[in-house]
């Protein structure tokens, strides 16, 4: 369960505001230069050579431009994009069906690609590999094997867990991407970006503020500034100025690092109930009553890219840096340890 988090890098589903702001070219793609360099380069090999796009895994963290970036692909490619999502697709003819709805060149977008259950995934394999579909038909011991071939398509996969794809799907794909957290350069881009399409102004060092204080995260920068846009619009102001966004940010309780509650709550959990750690995700999980797998995606990440916590053989660590964005003194856990075990 998500809690309501303010600064939640999480999807909201139907979140029409997200679709509008959504770029839609890779020109307008700010940031992850390497990644777009490559897809621009690949896409336009393909287009000469009149196949489709090799299949596509992009992973990373929630909110960094996965689904962005795989309509921007259809989009570059002048092809129809169909999209699913693992967790929906529950019965092998789900994803049957969704593959014989394919037209030649079309992309097929499957987010959240490790949740797909394995038996539906053997389908995915001659699919991907050679554009065939197998089922079966009939039954009562009189079932056989059908083969129908598939048009052929692009697959773009997005997953916030490369390491719980199979190895045999992740092999499937020519071109897997990793995408990076955004540095506050980049996420001032972004905010500038949707300041200009949403016709809201905002100064120079007011969206400088907003992006050092969105976790590297350009969903988290784009509802940040939709929050401050509405304090500026009580305030009466038809600009964003510095005064309105570090107000809008205090009360949205976002920190200088752009760590909101929970994250102060995690980072003291540990402090306080496990002295600075080692501690096991489970117990995390319980403290701050969250499910193992998003603090792994979602709450992590960020505090271990900032140097907040650490991952050690024995289980996560506070740093000393992470007990000063806490406001805590910093005790040597480590040392205290190796003195209990000498005894
Ligand atoms: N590189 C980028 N340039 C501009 N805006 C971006 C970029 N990446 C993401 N965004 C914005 O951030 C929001 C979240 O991106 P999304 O693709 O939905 O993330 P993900 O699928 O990885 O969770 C989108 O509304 C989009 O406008
Ligand atoms: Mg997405």
């Amino acid at each position: 369960m998500e809690r309501d988090r303010v600064i939640t890098s999480d999807e909201i589903v139907g979140d029409e505001f997200e679709k509008s702001i959504r770029p839609e070219l890779l020109d307008d793609y700010i940031g992850q230069k390497d990644v777009k360099e490559n897809i621009r380069v690949f896409i336009e090999a393909a287009k000469l050579r009149d196949e489709p796009l090799d299949h596509v895994l992009l992973y990373g963290p929630p909110g960094l431009g996965k689904t962005t970036l795989a309509y921007i692909i259809a989009n570059e490619l002048g092809s129809n994009i169909k999209t699913a999502s693992g967790p929906s697709i529950e019965k092998s003819g789900d994803l049957a069906a969704i593959l014989s709805s394919l037209e030649p060149g079309d992309v097929l977008f499957i987010d959240e690609i490790h949740r797909m259950p394995s038996f539906v995934e053997e389908i995915l394999y001659p699919a991907m590999e050679d554009f065939t579909l197998d089922i079966m038909v009939g039954g009562d011991g009189n079932s056989r094997n059908l083969r129908i071939n598939l048009p052929p398509f692009t697959l773009v996969g997005a997953t916030t867990r490369a390491g719980d794809l199979t190895s045999p799907l992740r092999d499937r794909f020519g071109i897997i991407s990793k995408l990076q957290y955004y540095t506050t350069e980049e996420l001032q881009e972004i905010v500038k970006r949707t300041s200009r399409v949403l016709g809201m102004p905002i100064d120079e060092d007011a969206s400088f503020e907003l992006a050092s204080r969105s976790r590297g995260t350009p969903r988290i920068a784009n509802r940040l500034f939709r929050r401050v846009r509405d304090f500026a619009l009580v305030d009466g102001d038809d600009t964003i100025n510095l005064e309105v966004t570090k107000k809008a940010l205090k009360r949205l309780k976002v920190d200088d690092a752009g760590l909101d509650d929970t994250d102060h709550q995690l980072l003291r959990g540990i402090i306080e109930k496990f002295n600075g750690g080692p501690v096991g995700i489970e117990s995390i999980a319980s403290v701050i009553g969250e499910e193992t797998t998003t603090i792994e995606d979602v709450y992590e990440p960020y505090l271990l890219q900032c140097g907040f916590l650490k991952r050690t053989p024995r289980g996560r660590v506070v740093t000393e840096k992470g007990y000063r964005q806490v406001n805590m003194t910093y005790q040597n856990t480590l040392f205290d340890m190796e003195s209990e075990e000498e005894e």
